[in-house]
């Protein structure tokens, strides 16, 4: 196969269709090797939280795991639906929502290859920007990494999942520890030294040789995240920063356990719809 040239990594303004369109192409592209490589850690049927290995069965933030039976969850972003085959081996009924077609393949691919007494968890491919589903529709509503470190108006997704969660309902979100935003992206000792301004909110975008954007991710400050959730009619009851565990002895991208020792890598935010 030929290959492009390597893209460009620059800060640099990105809209919401620019960040929806490059970031779905990159996931369709990127999906194979991303269940390659994290396939075994994340199970076909565990909830892990994030590089660190949280475990939905340990943390229990959505809640006891013998209260999540027969409770309408709304995964988002959610890959290969790990996180939703866990929720549904509890007895919830949950739909896994993704923008990429070739990762929700990936979840068809678990399903047919072990298929669980439960069935097939239900699919829906759409953007977390536009959830299409009615009002009130779901108890609770997660996300494991998935969508809002890539998404431009982060403010509106919340506000999406404050519309279909019933009042009362639970709302928890991992994403990159904004602090990370400061540092080199590198698990070795050069991703120890700040170098970036924690308050620059610039983009990080991948781009083409024609400046057209691979790939987006979004930063927001601790503030600026607390601040979208309370003005979507979210209520944040608590905010969980994993320690890296000493059982945890591989890399993930930038997150590996020296970082982990020092830093923290995940925030996870736990909200209610009031
Ligand atoms: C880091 S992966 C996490 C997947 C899964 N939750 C896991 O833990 O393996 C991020 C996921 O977010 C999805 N995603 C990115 N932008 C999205 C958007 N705008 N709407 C919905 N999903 C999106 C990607 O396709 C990808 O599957």
């Amino acid at each position: 196969m030929i290959q492009g040239p390597e893209p460009e990594a620059t800060r640099r303004i990105a809209g919401a269709t620019e960040s929806s369109r490059a970031n779905r192409r990159w996931w369709d592209r990127n999906a194979d090797d991303y269940q390659i490589e994290h396939g075994d850690f994340l199970g076909d049927a565990r909830f892990v939280w994030g590089p660190e290995g949280l475990d939905e069965a340990e943390a229990a933030l959505l809640g006891p795991a013998e209260d999540l039976k027969d409770r309408a969850v709304l995964e988002i972003g959610a890959g290969a639906a790990q996180c939703s085959r866990w929720l549904a081996a509890q007895g919830a009924r949950p739909v896994a929502l993704d923008l990429s077609g070739r990762q929700l393949r990936h979840a068809r691919r678990i399903d047919l290859e072990a298929p669980a007494p439960t069935g097939p968890v239900p699919l829906v491919q759409a953007d977390a920007g536009a959830l299409p589903f009615a009002d009130a529709s779901f108890d609770l509503a997660c996300s494991a990494y998935g969508a809002l470190p890539f998404i431009a108006d982060t403010a509106r997704v919340q506000r999406e999942v404050r519309r279909v969660l019933r009042p009362g309902g639970r709302w928890v979100f991992s994403v990159t520890h904004p602090v990370r935003w400061a540092f080199p992206d590198e698990p070795g000792p050069e991703g120890l030294t700040a170098v970036a301004s924690y308050f620059d909110r610039t983009p990080y975008v991948e781009q083409d040789d024609r400046g057209i954007a691979v790939y987006v991710e979004h930063h927001r400050t601790l503030g600026d995240r607390v601040r979208e959730i309370t003005a979507a009619g979210l209520t944040l009851v608590d905010l969980v920063e994993p320690e890296w565990p000493a059982w945890n002895r591989q890399d993930w991208g930038g997150w590996s356990p020296l970082r982990g020792r020092l830093l923290p890598g995940t925030a996870i935010f736990v909200c209610e719809a009031r």
